[in-house]
């Protein structure tokens, strides 16, 4: 199984609880890839030192979550420039009216389609080829990157329609519970690391002062009642964070609060939310501190991805006749 994140920007409780919490286990079940996208953060004008730096601070943060360099493969994007180079045969492969449909695309072209970089609307090639680069049957997402997934099973269906199977055609494996966590300003969006408003979203480097009041700023629904419902998006949102964190199922919560109000919860929530962070801030604070290990980690890591990922570079230039021939 394949999943990546992309390091700019704030690593917030949405990629936790949609992505990274599960991430973790599977190391124990699966052969695991994980990938920080820095080819992706490109997408976007980008400082070059400050990409570096948040190259290694988002991979001590994982590391800190729980992804143990040893059970799975962490490594840098573009440190397998393999990557790169299916990127642009999958380009080729993919139609202009596929990329455009996109709704990230479509998100973070608003109304200057003409003016954004060309790498926002090619973006999905190059996730389908970190993905197809493994033969990964699985990719552990958030419900957001389900379009880009099955945009990938096009793109792999035609390759090995067109030049032979050369790809497994891989399975998004979006969990019922957390694959979108709401802004907490906002249950009309989703968490997101390219909003601006600080009040929208919980970091994982947030102290328990800011926790506790962004969570007592966090908007909530008309009434009183703690229970989630089709009509109460932010309340069910606070209720999923809480069962998350806690692993407590919502209709305990429910129960446990049931006549509090809102007030009492979001003490309550804050703290939980607070305790869950706790050892992923204390354990990122020793690993950030020791740069050379994180990039002697990251260098295992990227040569051995570069071994799978050279072995399917191998059979692609083969079945499109590209590299020099064998
Ligand atoms: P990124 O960096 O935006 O997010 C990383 C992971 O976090 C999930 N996520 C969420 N889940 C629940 N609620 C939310 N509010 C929320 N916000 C983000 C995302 O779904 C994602 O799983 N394009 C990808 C990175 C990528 C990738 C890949 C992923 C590049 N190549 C190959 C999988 C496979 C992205 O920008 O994720």
């Amino acid at each position: 199984m394949f999943s990546g994140i992309q390091p700019t920007g704030d690593f917030h409780l949405g990629n936790l609880l949609g992505a990274v919490d599960n991430w973790v286990p599977l190391q124990d079940t699966h052969d695991a890839y994980y990938c920080v996208v820095d080819l992706h953060a490109a997408t976007v004008p980008w400082d070059p030192a400050a990409l570096r730096r948040e190259v290694l601070s988002m991979t001590a943060l994982l590391i800190a979550c729980g992804l143990d360099p040893e059970r799975s493969i962490l490594f840098v994007q573009s440190h397998v420039p393999y990557h790169s180079e299916l990127c642009w045969i999958l380009t080729c492969i993919a139609r202009m009216g596929e990329l455009r449909r996109m709704v990230q695309f479509k998100e973070k072209s608003k109304g200057e389609s003409e003016s954004v970089g060309v790498g926002l609307l090619t973006y999905p090639a190059l996730q389908a080829a970190d993905v197809l680069l493994y033969r990964a049957h699985g990719v552990p997402i958030g419900e957001d990157q389900r379009q880009h997934i099955e945009l990938m099973r096009t793109l792999a269906g035609r390759f090995n329609q067109t030049f032979g199977p050369a790809f497994v055609v891989p399975e998004p494996w979006i969990r019922e519970e957390g694959a979108r966590i709401r802004a907490l300003d906002n249950p009309d969006e989703k968490m997101s690391k390219s909003t601006p408003r600080p009040a929208s979203k919980i970091l994982l480097t947030d102290s328990p002062t800011i926790i506790a009041k962004k969570i007592r700023s966090a908007v909530t629904d008309s009434g009183r009642e703690v229970r989630a419902a089709g009509d109460k998006p932010a309340i069910t949102n606070l209720l999923t964070i809480f069962s998350l964190v806690t692993k407590t199922p919502i209709p305990e919560l429910e129960e446990r609060y049931e006549g509090t109000g809102y007030a009492a919860f979001k003490v309550a929530l804050a703290d939980a939310v607070v305790d869950a962070l706790a050892p992923i801030q204390k354990r990122y604070e020793e690993l950030v501190s020791d740069r050379g290990e994180i990039e002697r980690t990251l260098a295992d890591g990227a040569s051995r991805a570069e071994a799978e990922a050279g072995a399917t570079m191998a059979d692609v230039r083969a079945k499109t006749g590209l590299g020099p021939p064998a």
